[in-house]
């Protein structure tokens, strides 16, 4: 079969004809029709992330996912020929409680491999097998955002995260309820995106910010499901003097990670998702004050990385939501699907201003956004 494949930490990418995996004794096996490109693909085929399976000369790229079920071993009951599905990324290193329980996306172990990332070859192949457990059945009527499922539940966790510090501020009894809280989100990529949306729904007053004006797809979208935006290509500073009970960062921009600690309002939380380029630098970072200001507004700084399954389980609900009160705002989220051939491309470059690139694996597959 053709895969998308790369050699860390060598840069560049290349299409190999590699042999098709075998159905294991209670498997599934999954022809693959989409995977979408994200900034970790990015940095691992710039030979800055990655590793390969051990062993193995060559890591099979992709980790956002869409397939069709083909095959199912007689031990792998719930799953049917033509069944969609999108797979989860880690795989737990087995050792500690959170990887037994199906939550590896809190493993301290650090010996958990991420399927199309670290150790463990991904989805950017015409077929992958895999067992139930980390099969996500998707309904049909989802099939032409599904493949965004994997950064949804990436969103789904990191909200979750924030959610738990701003729950410190639950109505007091006896007291108005509060006015709907307000969110921050720094960057319109799909991670950005997907955050303005699940915060809407979440009944979150959102901003999001980024560099483009209000001609992109990213701010008519925004304008769309009622969130505002504002182009900080000339500073922060343009976002006045709001400050936010929840700030999520979807950029990896180190200083701007530093300076977006100054648009927290009190007990605020901002949450990290963006992951830098551990060799980047900050610049001209006022510690002092940016502590201070954390310590005496009882403010919260929280990473998060990954999600378990619970997470794409709230990402359907959440995208099926989305599906039916902005049917117009959630087809511009994928800027481009692309056929598989154009890998080179698709992989090769950045390009500001786009949402989504979607590599499509297989074509015609049922409801394919491209026929
Ligand atoms: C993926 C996560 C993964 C993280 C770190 C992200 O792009 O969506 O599943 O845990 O990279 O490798």
């Amino acid at each position: 079969m053709r895969a998308v494949v790369v050699r860390p930490p060598r840069a560049g990418v290349e299409l190999l004809e590699v042999p098709a995996p075998t159905l294991v004794p209670g498997g599934v096996r999954v022809s693959v029709l989409e995977c979408g490109v994200c900034g970790t693909d990015h940095d691992i085929v710039d030979g800055k992330y990655g590793r390969a399976p051990v062993g193995t000369p060559f890591l099979i790229l992709g980790h956002e996912n869409l397939g069709v079920v083909t095959e199912v071993d007689a031990a792998a009951p719930g799953f049917a020929p033509g069944d969609l599905v999108v797979a989860t990324v880690r795989r737990g290193c087995g050792e500690d409680r959170f990887c037994r329980t199906n939550r590896s996306d809190f493993c301290e172990t650090g010996r958990f491999t991420e399927r199309g990332i670290g150790g463990a070859h991904g989805y950017m192949a015409e077929e992958y097998v895999e067992v139930p457990e980390y099969l996500v059945p998707v309904p049909p009527e989802l099939r032409p955002w599904a493949v965004l499922l994997e950064p949804m539940s990436v969103v789904e966790k990191a909200i979750v995260q924030g959610q738990l510090v701003l729950d410190r501020k639950e109505p007091t009894p006896g007291e108005p309820k509060p006015v709907a809280p307000s969110a921050l989100v720094a960057g319109t990529g799909a991670i950005g995106m997907l955050a303005a949306l699940v915060l809407r729904v979440r009944g979150y007053r959102v901003t999001a910010i980024d560099r483009h004006d209000e001609t992109t797809p990213a701010a008519r979208i925004l304008a769309a499901i009622g969130a505002d935006h504002v182009n900080t290509a000339g500073g922060l500073a343009t976002v006045g003097d709001r400050r936010f009970d929840l700030v999520v960062e979807a950029t990896g921009s180190v200083d701007l990670d530093f300076s977006l600690v100054n648009l927290l309002g009190p007990n605020g939380v901002l949450v990290l998702t963006g992951i830098p380029d551990a060799g980047t630098p900050a610049h001209d970072v006022a510690g002092g004050a940016l502590w201070r200001d954390v310590v005496l507004g009882n403010q919260a700084i929280v990473g998060s990385v990954n999600a378990n399954r619970t997470y794409f389980e709230a990402g359907l609900r959440d995208l099926a939501v989305v599906r039916q009160r902005w049917p117009d705002a959630i087809p511009g989220l994928i800027s481009a699907r692309r056929p598989l051939e154009s890998f080179a491309d698709v992989l090769g470059g950045r390009a500001g201003g786009t949402i989504k690139t979607v590599l499509t694996i297989r074509p015609g597959g049922a409801g394919d956004a491209t026929r």
